[in-house]
């Protein structure tokens, strides 16, 4: 990390009326065109809802006891490629995605409903969705963004929520995103919907329904085992799925795997700032039945 060249931080832009970098939309045409396969699993989420959480509990579901040198020697980023990703360290996310050998696929993406490429829809991929409450969501962005370089400059705490709240975030409006995905759901029966609340409330739970969406039986005795290896402690000393294999992210600034806790952002917000985020949130969800706990 300390002697290598990183590049600059990138800009954000407007891409088809989403805030976007152009780490995402540099290979477009390739993300478009992309042949997802009957069998592929998306776990979609916007960034920082608990997308390496849930990736590592798939990974471990599928592949946890028929490929167990993939636990020690692989980096969750490369198990599961993240397809809109193009950072020029590694493969774009699609090249890494047709190159598994493993089925079934397992994809992460954070793009907004309308913009998945069409061939998931076509080929009736199953999706897992994560969202997580806007307050924590925010917290832990602005943690992610000082310690990323490939991520735009954040700024000062107060700034960034104003940018939040206006949806001038990587992947843009959090609000959009949530909801879009919420709406698309009613009426698609391949997306399960999670919450990072429910998952930190009661891991064995959020299991099961995983399970059961996915058509998967583990024994008790295997679910046990995939409960106790995804348990924050144990994700952040593991070295394949805490990401400090990654050359842009500075660990000194602030870890990958931060707190995980629902309920930080008590710690961040002032009474001021919670006060008119909320007056804010009534209104930018008041057509929406989607609901989130910021405290459980
Ligand atoms: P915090 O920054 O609040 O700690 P993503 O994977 O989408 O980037 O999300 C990262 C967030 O999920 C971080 O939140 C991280 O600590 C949290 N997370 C990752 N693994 C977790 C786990 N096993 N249990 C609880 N939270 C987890």
């Amino acid at each position: 990390m300390e002697n290598m060249e990183l590049p600059p931080r990138p800009k954000l832009f407007d891409f088809h009326g989403v805030s976007m970098t152009h780490y995402f939309t540099d290979n477009w045409e390739n993300i478009q065109n992309f042949q997802a396969r009957p069998d592929d699993i998306l776990i979609a989420t916007y960034p920082k809802a608990g997308t390496t959480w849930v990736s590592y509990i798939l990974d471990l579901l599928y592949f946890g006891q028929t490929a167990p040198e993939r636990q020690t020697s692989l980096p969750i980023y490369e198990r599961v490629p993240f397809l809109e990703s193009d950072f020029h360290i590694l493969p774009p996310g699609t090249e890494l995605a047709d190159k598994l050998s493993s089925s079934p696929r397992l994809i992460k993406t954070h793009l907004p409903v309308q913009l998945v490429p069409k061939s998931f829809w076509e080929q009736n991929c199953r999706i897992v969705y994560v969202a997580r409450n806007a307050k924590d969501n925010a917290v832990s962005y602005f943690h992610f963004d000082r310690m990323n370089q490939a991520q735009p400059e954040p700024g000062d705490w107060n700034n960034f929520l104003q940018r939040f709240m206006d949806g001038k975030m990587v992947f843009g409006s959090w609000y959009d995103h949530v909801t879009g995905w919420w709406e698309k759901k009613q009426s698609h029966s391949k997306i399960l919907y999670l919450f990072y609340e429910d998952m930190v409330e009661d891991t064995g739970r959020e299991l099961d329904r995983l399970c059961s969406f996915l058509g998967l039986s583990p024994s008790a005795e295997e679910k046990e085992r995939v409960r106790g290896g995804v348990q924050f402690d144990n994700m952040k000393k593991n070295s394949m799925a805490n990401y400090s294999t990654d050359k842009v992210m500075d660990f000194k600034i602030s870890p990958f795997m931060r707190k995980g806790k629902v309920g930080d952002w008590k710690n961040h917000f002032t009474v001021a700032q919670s006060e008119q985020f909320d007056e804010d949130y009534k209104k930018k969800m008041k057509n929406t039945q989607l609901r989130f706990r910021g405290t459980i």
